[in-house]
């Protein structure tokens, strides 16, 4: 595919994309060149709205027999607690909806935070051993909120090294409530992968759309390293490829 804009900032390439389509597949053909080298790798899969035209992506190119996952570990960044995994909001749901149940990653190969554990504590601690015993955690899917969050992890004084039970800020709860009937249903706490177990995958992917990202993305790839955005720890990151549509873009390219 033609790229519209690509920019290199030592570990980070960052590609500006025309349009939802052409960002969906660039994340898709990134993945899938991750995917050839190590076929029988872990792959980290992120929710929300921004991967949605990457999976659609890699859903016609399962259809079209280009796409094999049958291979893989699927890992998930996070999961709402708690919640129950039949909620059409958890993000077990969001995963076989938007992406596994068109294509053939094993079920028995796909591990997400349990947002109905009794012990959130104990669920952490095990997610966090799942990922750390992976001994090849090729990718990471990630998008960001618009707080710079990664994962869920929210903004706070130090980067979260491990897989964590969290407090959403106001700002998240805010930002999601689209996706619910009401705020108040909105969950307010959340299981998420730490930024140290996001930075262990060799490869990270960033896709963000439109223009509420576009300060955020800014303030993470080329601003201060801080845990008060905490994507700004990508700049740390040995191998980061970064899909961009031109409103997601916009600060970026005047900053640079
Ligand atoms: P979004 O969420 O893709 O729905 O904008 C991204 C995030 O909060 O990480």
């Amino acid at each position: 595919m033609t790229t519209a804009q690509r920019i290199d900032l030592n570990n980070i390439t960052v590609y500006v994309e025309e349009g939802l389509d052409a960002v969906g597949e660039r994340a898709a053909e990134v993945f899938c060149a991750a995917l050839d080298e190590a076929p029988t790798a872990s792959f980290g899969f992120a929710t929300g709205s921004t991967p949605v035209c990457m999976y659609q992506d890699l859903i016609k190119r399962y259809n079209a027999g280009t796409l094999d996952m049958s291979g893989i570990k699927a890992f998930n960044l996070d999961e709402y607690y708690p919640i129950q995994k039949t909620n059409d909001q958890s993000y077990e749901y969001f995963m076989s909806t938007e992406l596994f149940n068109h294509v053939n990653v094993d079920p028995a190969n796909r591990d997400i935070p349990n947002g109905e554990a009794a012990d959130p504590e104990a669920e952490c601690a095990r997610y966090e051993a799942a990922v750390r015993a992976t001994d090849n955690y090729k990718l990471q899917i990630l998008g960001i909120g618009e707080n710079g969050h990664i994962g869920f992890n929210e903004p706070t004084d130090t980067f979260p090294a491990k897989t964590n039970h969290v407090d959403l800020t106001a700002s998240t709860i805010e930002a999601n409530a689209r996706f619910f009937d009401s705020i108040d249903d909105v969950p307010t706490q959340a299981l998420t992968m730490g930024v140290g177990t996001i930075m262990q995958a060799e490869k990270i992917l960033l896709i963000a759309t439109g223009p509420k990202k576009s300060q955020i993305i800014a303030d993470c790839l080329v601003g201060g390293i801080t845990p008060h955005v905490a994507g700004s720890a990508l700049q740390l990151h040995r191998d980061v490829t970064v899909v961009l549509d031109a409103d997601a873009a916009q600060e970026l390219l005047a900053r640079l």
